[in-house]
Parts: C-alpha cells; sequence; structure tokens
C-alpha cells in the first residue's frame, strides 16, 4: 500500500466517523472532544456540567431564546446512575428554571420515589431548554440546536440508564418517527447507554389506565439499576 492509499484510507474512516456524528446531532466540533475540556497543564479532562451551562451562556442560538423567562438547564445528581429525558419546558418549567416542577412533574417525582430514588438522587431534563410558545410543537431547527447540549449532558454525567419520557423525546434520541407504543417496554441504544422509552407523565394524567405500562418499563429499568422497589406502585 502506498503512502497516497493510507491517507485515502485515513480520509474515507474520518468521514464515516463525521457523518456518523452530524446523524447523532452533532453540528460542529469544539477544539477537545465533546466530552473533554482541557485543564491548564493541558491534561484532558471529561467536560461537567458547569462547563456545558457555561458554554450555553444566555443562548440565544433559537428564536425561543426571545420568548423564555428561564433556560431551564436540568436538575439532580451531577453523578446520577438514572437520567429523565422530556419535551422541553411548560409554564411552570419556564418561570421556575427547573424541569418538571408542574402537575406532570409532580407524577413524575411519584414516579422516581416509588422506584425507589429520591428526586435528587436522579438527573432530570429536557431535550429543548426553553419553553416553546403556548407549549407549540419544538421545531426541527431548535432540535437541531439543542440536542447537541443534552447529549453532551448526558455524556457528562455517564449515567447506567436513560429513560425517555414520551414521544417527542424518545423519536428524537433514537432518531425515529416510530410511535412511542411502539418504542416502549425494551432498551434501546442511546450512545452506548441504555435507553428505555415510556409514556410522558403529562400524557399518563389524561389516560391513567397507562401507567401500568409505564410502572412496567420502570421495573426494567429498575432491574438493570439492581434497585428495588420502596412502594409496590398500583396507582
Ligand atoms: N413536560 C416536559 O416535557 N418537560 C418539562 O420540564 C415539563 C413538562
Amino acid at each position: 500500500m502506498t503512502g497516497n492509499d493510507e491517507v485515502r484510507g485515513l480520509l474515507g474512516s474520518l468521514r464515516v466517523y463525521l457523518e456518523e456524528l452530524r446523524e447523532s446531532g452533532v453540528d460542529g466540533l469544539p477544539y477537545g472532544t465533546p466530552e473533554t475540556v482541557s485543564t491548564p497543564a493541558g491534561e484532558k479532562q471529561r467536560e461537567s456540567l458547569d462547563d456545558i451551562r457555561t458554554n450555553l451562556g444566555e443562548c440565544g442560538r433559537c428564536q425561543l431564546g426571545k420568548t423564555r423567562t428561564n433556560l431551564v438547564f436540568g436538575v439532580g445528581n451531577p453523578e446520577a446512575r438514572l437520567v429523565f429525558v422530556g419535551e422541553a419546558p411548560g409554564r411552570d418549567e419556564d418561570l421556575q428554571g427547573e424541569p418538571f416542577v408542574g402537575e406532570a412533574g409532580q407524577l413524575l417525582t411519584k414516579i422516581i420515589q416509588a422506584m425507589g430514588f429520591r428526586r435528587e438522587e436522579v438527573y432530570i431534563c429536557n431535550v429543548l431548554k426553553c419553553r416553546p410558545p403556548n407549549n407549540r410543537n419544538p421545531q426541527p431547527s431548535e432540535v437541531e440546536q439543542c440536542h447537541p447540549f443534552m447529549l453532551r449532558q448526558v455524556k457528562a454525567i455517564g449515567p447506567a440508564v436513560v429513560v425517555a419520557l414520551g414521544t417527542f423525546a424518545a423519536q428524537t434520541l433514537l432518531q425515529t418517527k416510530e410511535p412511542i407504543s411502539r418504542l416502549r417496554g425494551r432498551f434501546h441504544d442511546y450512545h452506548g447507554i441504555p435507553l428505555m422509552p415510556t409514556f410522558h407523565p403529562a400524557f399518563l394524567l389524561r389516560n391513567a389506565e397507562k401507567k401500568r405500562e409505564v410502572w412496567e418499563d420502570m421495573q426494567q429499568v429498575m432491574r438493570l439499576l439492581g434497585k428495588d422497589a420502596l412502594q409496590k406502585k398500583d396507582g
């Protein structure tokens, strides 16, 4: 093999790698790899949630920056074994700057507790960090800008499991149009991390009969985490 063939081979592999990154939502490369930052001594370290928050700044990358009250970054344990990802902040979250604090959030907190965790032990965030006006559906350009930050948060935390709450989060993270009813109930791969899609708590508020399926999904998550429930979930 000549030197030129080797270079062509390397460039081919690099192109495939960059295409994979783009498909997974990365639209540009920082100076380090997405999961690392350089220390003053020049060593590579996994980036922290604080680094990512600083990098976001007073974000105006999409139009939602103009209408939000607060940017809702995420809340919880930076070393959580379990991460929940929802769609986008609603009115309560926009006002308080914290994800899942409204009625759906209170139900999520109950689910977390039924799984044997405290809310502070897990990490909770959304695909979008800013509220779409009147809770309209997120637009593709907004997801394109925002999803890479959520992926960086997940990589910084390094959880054992991610739970995607609802159609939008599940379809965005898994890059699919399959309905949530077909996606839920089994683990999928999200950048090497097992991901369990399940129904959104807001959907459960309107469809209480679906709670049983969510509890089955959460039991699979608990088994994977080697976790016993503190209480039996029956309502
Ligand atoms: N719904 C979501 O998807 N996320 C929130 O933070 C609140 C409601």
